[in-house]
């Protein structure tokens, strides 16, 4: 088991007239080698969950063990002394990181972070460039300014810096907000490769469509509170209405088809080509 948050309770400037409570009594597991979404609407918590995954909140009350990490709440904190390497050890993306990019070239970019683990100025352009052609940034790129880029190059160079820090763990906020299509479908090629190298991949986003084709394991926030943990199958047939989950269309075309009498194996659906496969079998039969 890898991921283990336990009664975690965060809330933003304490003791001030903006106290503002952001995580009420959330627990959860994440599995090894998992790949899970966090969902919910703008507000519910999700980023403020993930960031105490890397230990960059602490919590007010409540446990995250990470494998060998344990990141105590605030009263406790004096025993939080690995943060600096948790932080290698889980990387998080957060939203729109591109922004965070800062250097002349993008390989001093994605340099930055291996840097900062004192790792040699020559090995990180190394781990760097390697992390660079993980992400589809070919090597005539190297060079350039990240302002030369487009949207989803910048967003793909700012993943490679934290890719470059080789986590086991990778978080990412809403990764394809504000990317196009193939932009989008880009970064999902990467985490399922990422996914498959044995990485855990935990995924912030408002796009049913995704938790449906990627991710084996859901958690809904609402208003600071974990709601719902599940597949999204059971997630999308329960349709409880409370929890305000847009089903994806596939689901609903494909569940209609079942009711209607096709004997399709709903939980097999994640994309349209698994729905195609599925119809043509039963025409064969
Ligand atoms: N830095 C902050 N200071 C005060 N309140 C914050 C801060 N960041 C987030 N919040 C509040 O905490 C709640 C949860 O926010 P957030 O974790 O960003 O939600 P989500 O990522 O699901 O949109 C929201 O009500 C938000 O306004
Ligand atoms: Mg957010």
């Amino acid at each position: 088991m890898s991921i283990k948050v336990s009664n975690l309770f965060y809330t933003y400037a304490k003791k001030t007239p903006n106290e503002h409570l952001a995580l009420n009594d959330v627990s959860l597991e994440i599995k090894q080698g998992d790949f899970v979404s966090i969902v919910g609407h703008t507000g519910s918590g999700k980023s403020t969950l993930v960031q105490h995954l890397n230990g960059l909140l602490v919590a007010d009350s409540g446990l995250i063990e990470i494998d060998d990490f344990t990141v105590y709440p605030y009263k406790q904190r004096r025993k939080n002394k690995k943060l600096h390497s948790l932080r290698k050890h889980v990387g998080v993306v957060f939203q729109f990181p591109e922004y965070q990019l800062f250097e002349e070239t993008i390989v001093k970019d994605v340099a930055f972070g291996p840097k900062n683990f004192k790792i040699k100025e020559k090995e990180a352009t190394e781990i760097a460039k390697k992390a660079l052609l993980s992400v589809g940034i070919p090597e005539t790129y190297f060079e350039r300014s990240p302002f030369e880029l487009s949207g989803g190059e910048r967003r793909r160079v700012a993943i490679a810096g934290i890719f470059a820090l080789e986590p086991d763990i990778v978080i990412l906020d809403e990764p394809t907000a504000g990317l196009d299509p193939k932009g989008q479908e880009e970064i999902m090629n990467l985490l399922v490769k990422m996914n498959q190298e044995g990485k855990t991949i935990i995924l912030v986003t408002h796009d049913m469509d995704l938790v449906l084709r990627y991710t084996n394991h859901v958690f809904v926030l609402k208003d600071k509170e974990l709601v719902f943990s599940g597949t999204p199958i059971e997630l999308f047939s329960h349709n409880r209405e409370d929890l305000s989950i847009e089903i994806p269309p596939l689901f609903t075309f494909a569940r209609k088809l079942k009711n209607r009498g096709l004997d399709i194996n709903i939980s097999d659906i994640r994309n349209v080509d698994d729905l195609f496969e599925q119809i043509q079998k039963e025409k064969k039969r």
